[in-house]
C-alpha cells in the first residue's frame, strides 16, 4: 500500500493540449476512480503516475517521496489498460508468472502466488491453456491477475472493463472491489462510466478538460456537486439558473424565467444564481396553482421501481422521478397535462463555478 499525491502537476503536449495543474492525494488502500469525458486527461494522468511521461511541472509523491526521474519498473506498480495487452500464444500460467519470474523469484514462490491468484480470480482451471483459447471476460481476469502478481503497492485500471459485455461487466466490478479490499492495495481506476465509478470507488474524482472539478464520494458528488459540469455529467440535477429577488437569513427567492422559486444560500440581492435539483426532490401535483411553478408533462418513462417524468417548463424540460404510481395514471387519463411541481428549498444546491 502506499499513499499517492499530486501536486500541481501538468503535462503540456507540443499541440498545446495541456493537461493539469492536477491536485490529487489518493489514500493508503483506497480506490479512486477519475470519471470523465473522453479526452479529459485520464489516461495522461496514470501514465504520469506510472512514470511513462514526465510531468513539466508540479510534484508527484509515493509516500511523501518524489518520483521524478524514478523509472516505471522502479515504482511498485500493477497496471491494466484499455486492451489488455497478453502474450496471445503464452498459457494463462505464463502471463501471469511473467512479473515474478522477470524478477527472478523462486520457482516455488511463483507457483504458490499464480494459483493463489488464479482462485481469487476463479480462473484455475484455465492456466494451462493459451491466451487465443479463452474469453474477453476472462482475459480481463487474467489480466488483473498479472498485474497484481508481484505485490504491487498501487494499482492503476485504465478502463480494464470497457470491452465487455454490461453482464459480465457489473461481476468483474464487483469481484475488482472484493478482490481490492482483500489484497488492500492502494487502487487508481480510470473510467467515464458514472455507474461503473459509483458501483466500485471510495471516492470518485471528477475530470474535464485537464482539471480536477471535484472529488468525493459518490454520495457527496451525487448529492452536492459543486458546478455545473459536475451536476450535468453526473445528471444528478436540473440545472435552472436565476437572479436572486429576495433574501432573508439564508432564505432566498429566485427568478427563474419568470417564476419566482424558494431556495437556500447566502446569496445577494441582484446576483445571478445557477442551481441543481434532483429528480427525485421534485414532487408534481395535479391540482393546478398550488405552486406558481407550472409546466406541461411531455413524457412519462417507466424504469426499474419508478417512473421518469419529463415537465417542460417554460420550453426547458425538468426531469422528476417518482414512485407514485396513482399520481403516474392520473396524468395518463389528465387530458392537458397541466402540472405544477415544487422542491424543499434545502435540497437544491446552489453551483459554483
Ligand atoms: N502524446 C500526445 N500528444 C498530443 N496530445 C495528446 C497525447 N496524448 C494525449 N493527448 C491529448 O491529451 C488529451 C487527453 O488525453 P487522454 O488520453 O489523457 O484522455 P482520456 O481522458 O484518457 O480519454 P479517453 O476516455 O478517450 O481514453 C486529449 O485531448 C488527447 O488528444
Ligand atoms: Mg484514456
Amino acid at each position: 500500500m502506499v499513499r499517492i499525491d499530486l501536486k500541481g502537476l501538468v503535462r503540456e503536449f507540443t499541440d498545446g493540449t495541456k493537461i493539469g495543474p492536477i491536485d490529487l492525494s489518493i489514500r493508503d488502500g483506497e480506490l479512486l476512480t477519475l470519471l470523465g469525458p473522453s479526452g479529459s486527461g485520464k489516461t495522461t494522468t496514470l501514465r504520469m503516475i506510472a512514470g511513462f511521461i514526465e510531468a513539466e511541472e508540479g510534484a508527484l509523491l509515493f509516500d511523501g517521496r518524489d518520483m521524478v526521474g524514478i523509472p516505471p519498473r522502479e515504482r511498485n506498480i500493477g497496471m491494466v489498460f484499455q486492451s489488455v495487452a497478453l502474450f496471445p500464444n503464452m498459457t494463462v500460467y505464463q502471463n501471469i508468472a511473467f512479473g515474478p519470474e522477470m524478477a527472478e523469484w523462486s520457482h516455488e514462490k511463483t507457483v504458490e502466488r499464480v494459483e493463489e491468484l488464479a482462485d481469487l480470480l476463479g480462473i484455475r482451471d484455465l492456466l494451462f491453456r493459451k491466451i487465443s483459447e479463452i474469453s474477453g471476460g476472462e482475459a480481463q481476469r487474467v489480466g488483473l491477475a498479472r498485474a497484481l502478481a508481484k505485490q504491487p503497492a498501487l494499482l492503476l485500471l485504465d478502463e480494464p472493463l470497457s470491452a465487455l459485455d454490461p453482464q459480465l461487466r457489473e461481476r468483474l466490478q464487483t469481484e475488482i472491489r472484493r478482490i481490492q479490499k482483500k489484497v488492500k492495495v492502494t487502487t487508481i481506476y480510470v473510467t467515464h462510466s458514472q455507474d461503473e465509478a459509483f458501483a466500485i470507488s471510495d471516492r470518485v474524482a471528477i475530470i474535464n478538460d485537464g482539471r480536477i472539478e471535484q472529488i468525493g464520494t459518490p454520495e457527496e458528488l451525487y448529492d452536492r456537486p459543486s458546478n455545473e459540469f459536475v451536476a450535468r455529467f453526473l445528471g444528478s440535477g436540473n440545472v435552472l439558473q436565476g437572479t436572486v429577488k429576495q433574501t432573508e437569513g439564508g432564505e432566498l427567492c429566485v427568478d427563474v424565467l419568470g417564476v419566482r422559486l424558494p431556495l437556500k444560500g447566502e446569496c445577494k440581492v441582484g446576483e445571478e444564481v445557477k442551481f441543481s435539483i434532483k429528480p427525485e426532490d421534485i414532487k408534481i401535483v395535479i391540482e393546478k396553482h398550488i405552486t406558481s411553478a407550472t409546466g406541461t408533462v411531455t413524457s412519462i418513462l417507466p424504469q426499474v421501481g419508478s417512473f421518469k417524468i419529463t415537465v417542460d417548463f417554460q420550453d426547458r424540460p425538468i426531469i422528476v422521478l417518482t414512485y407514485d404510481e396513482e399520481l403516474v395514471s392520473r396524468l395518463r387519463e389528465n387530458g392537458d397535462k397541466q402540472v405544477s411541481f415544487f422542491f424543499e428549498p434545502d435540497l437544491a444546491v446552489i453551483l459554483g463555478e
